[in-house]
């Protein structure tokens, strides 16, 4: 069994000042999440009566994005997984977790903040509305495997927000390309791809995510391994969607 000091934010309302909280965790499993450790926590914390820590989950099977934090620094704790996919047999016993709302996201209470962002930009033209018909067999659109393997990539985007909290500049392009890139590369989402870039683009400016830089913060830390290309076919599609 392992013993950790969990420095945890504890902020009550997005307007209020908030602070970091000490809670010892002591004999827990290796074999936990760190969200079930959360889980104990809360436990304790309402038996005591008092508020326990708030957080987003979902699925916690890595699939939904709706958990994300960071843990010593690193959005999701761990490179190339979600939160809820963190045990705690990777942490050292008595290692002290400092746990805080993923950065470029308003928190609306201690761990949990507002991505709603994503959201907005998805509405400005992350879909299809062209009418094509219905479904047609599979084989009458041909489209090579390496184009169809590139969408189905970009396609696994969950949206966590891992990406925002990476980039030094607060950036969403990683999200946005992985949109544009999913979206355009296949026969239906091409017809709309450039007013599709334009507004997805235009919304990302107005939520006040910042600008790409080439860092690659992103790519490094994606639970879902989205590659920069997504990027560079986002600038792409942006600057042709002009001519
Ligand atoms: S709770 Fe769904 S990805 Fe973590």
């Amino acid at each position: 069994m392992l013993n950790f000091t969990l420095k945890i934010w504890r902020q009550p309302q997005s307007e209020q000042p908030g602070q970091f909280i000490t809670y010892p965790m002591h004999g827990v499993s290796p074999g936990w999440s760190l969200l079930e450790m959360l889980d104990e926590l809360n436990e304790k914390l309402m038996q005591a009566g008092q508020e326990p820590v708030v957080f987003d989950s979902d699925c916690r099977e890595g699939i939904c994005g709706s958990c994300g934090l960071l843990v010593n620094g690193i959005p999701h704790g761990q490179v190339g997984v979600t939160t809820c996919q963190v045990y705690l047999r990777r942490f050292q016993n008595g290692q002290t977790l400092t746990l805080e709302p993923l950065p470029g996201f308003p928190v609306v209470r201690d761990l949990m903040v507002d991505r709603s962002a994503f959201d907005r930009i998805m509405a400005q033209g992350g879909y299809i509305s062209v009418n094509v018909g219905s479904a047609p067999e599979a084989n009458t659109i041909p489209i090579p495997p390496k184009t169809a393997t590139q969408a189905f990539d970009a396609a696994t985007c969950i949206g966590c927000g891992a990406c925002v909290a990476a980039c030094p500049n607060g950036s969403a392009a990683l999200f946005v390309g992985a949109k544009i890139t999913h979206l355009s590369l296949l026969p239906q989402g091409q017809p709309e791809a450039g007013q599709r870039v334009r507004a997805m683009t235009a919304q990302m400016d107005a939520e006040g995510l910042g600008h790409c830089s080439n860092h690659g913060e992103c790519a490094a830390i994606c639970p879902q391994n989205i590659p920069l290309t997504v990027i560079a076919r986002l600038r792409r599609q942006y600057w042709q969607s002009w001519w």
